[in-house]
């Protein structure tokens, strides 16, 4: 085990920040000025120190779909962004129902160095939430194993990629369920019938009536229904990518109510909005989809005040050959973003529209006590992973540098300032990534 000195950095709290060195020796951190000297040092004077974020919605299409991307470029992604835990998505082939399935991914991330990958089981019938009461409440080594490494239920209360939309009798069950074993659920919350209605009297073939077809009332229907379910059965409830304003006033009602209800929203309903569609295209379609700019507006705000608990990026990686399919509707929903989260958010940073202090909150804290992962915030005796960000460093954002299998982004070309410059793993004694020149200085 080696020592390590992070000298004159910016430690950001949720609260506030400090300039502290961190000295790291046999993995564990202590905090403060003190006359050490250590194995390497890091110069860190201007730069950032933060735990390495969490983002608990990814896709990482493994198995089955690693045509698209794998465990292993992803996670890649995710570590140059800054992020090096993950909570992945069911929707694979096979879906993760079974407990058979959950086992298959939890050995294959057992390879990946590069993140901590967690993953969600689904269900669309009964039998699959029986797995998860095995999961949940099994007593076997084995069982409790894979315990840890499940964050929860996932469901799709309307299709998306994969068809996963769970049975309309299953939902009652799945709530009852999981508030008699204690396992959170974090739903796709779209309507069907609502999108059905829209689609039905829709007749462009354009790309921009993906959004008409999947309206915003979708959305909030499906929110004030899940909420129902909550207040019978007291499950703990988590939206996912959120992304509309009568979404958020539905959650910050809830909340208000005192329900155990909390949200995500994702950086490209934030950053990107139904005006993008003219020059993005299919590359812009996913679900939910891109709102109006006063939607994004009302996420931001939403944030502000409190009624978003995270931001986190929906990564979904489509080859470009994909999103490129005619007609433009039969194109696959989904962007990747994983590794462009966090050059956003400093960048709204830079401006004064967020604080470095919320990012932590909504990428790190929230996303950690929400799912239970039990990941360390930088405090002494902690071994946290770390990430040191230069937030002064201007550059443009280029596909051709991002790690993703994809090969794209909706960000291509965006004027980034502020930059992931180390990410320090606890589980690699803090050594950086040889493979990886970008991340040093
Ligand atoms: O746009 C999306 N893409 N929304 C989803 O719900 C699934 C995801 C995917 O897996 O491609
Ligand atoms: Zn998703």
């Amino acid at each position: 085990m080696s020592s390590l000195l992070i000298r004159g950095g910016t430690l950001i709290h949720q609260n506030g920040e400090s300039i502290t060195d961190i000295y790291i020796q046999n993995g564990v951190v202590s905090l403060g000025a003190k006359e050490q000297t250590a194995d390497r040092e890091i110069h860190a004077e201007g730069m950032l120190i933060v735990p390495a974020l969490i983002d608990c919605h990814v896709h990482f299409r493994e198995p089955g779909l690693t045509h698209k991307a794998t465990m292993l470029s992803e996670s890649k992604a995710a570590r140059a962004g800054g992020v090096t835990t993950v909570c992945e998505m069911p929707n694979t082939n096979p879906p993760t129902f079974t407990v058979e399935a959950l086992t298959d991914k939890v050995r294959r991330a057992e390879q990946v160095q590069d993140c901590d990958i967690r993953f969600f089981m689904g269900a669309t019938q009964p039998e699959h939430l029986q797995e998860l009461r095995s999961v949940w409440t099994g007593t076997s080594e084995e069982m409790k194993h894979l315990k840890k490494r499940c964050c929860g239920l996932k469901l799709f209360l309307e299709n998306s990629t994969g068809n996963l939309k769970i049975e309309p009798e299953t939902v009652h069950e799945a709530f009852k369920m999981c508030s008699e074993i204690g396992c959170s659920i974090t739903a796709h919350c779209e309507d069907p019938l609502a999108n059905a209605t829209a689609a039905a009297a829709t007749t462009s073939n354009d790309v921009s009536a993906h959004d008409i077809m999947r309206p915003a009332e979708s959305e909030a229907i499906s929110i004030e229904y899940a909420v129902t379910l909550v207040r019978n059965f007291g499950t703990r409830f988590h939206v996912a990518h959120l992304s509309t304003a009568l979404g958020a006033d539905y959650v910050r009602q809830a909340k208000a109510e005192g329900l155990p209800v909390t949200c995500e929203v994702t950086p490209h309903h934030l950053y990107l909005h139904t005006g993008h569609y003219k020059e993005l295209g299919t590359l812009v379609k996913m679900n939910p989809p891109i709102r109006s700019d006063a939607d994004s507006a009302a996420l931001w705000k939403a944030i502000a005040d409190g009624t978003v608990d995270c931001i986190a990026t929906d990564h979904a990686p489509h080859l470009l050959e994909e999103k490129r399919q005619h007609p433009p509707l039969s194109a696959p929903s989904g962007v990747p973003g994983v590794e462009t989260m966090l050059p956003l958010l400093l960048t709204s940073a830079a401006k004064g529209i967020i604080s470095y202090g919320d990012i932590i909150r909504l990428c790190f804290t929230n996303p950690n006590a929400i799912y239970r992962l039990g990941k360390q915030d930088i405090t002494e005796g902690s071994s946290p992973d770390i990430l040191i960000i230069d937030p002064s460093e201007k550059w443009i954002v280029r596909a051709s540098e991002l790690h993703s299998a994809c090969g794209w982004t909706p960000f291509e070309g965006f004027a980034a300032q502020g930059r992931s410059k180390y990410v320090l793993k606890a589980s690699e004694d803090f050594q950086l990534p040889p493979e990886n020149p970008s991340q040093v200085v």
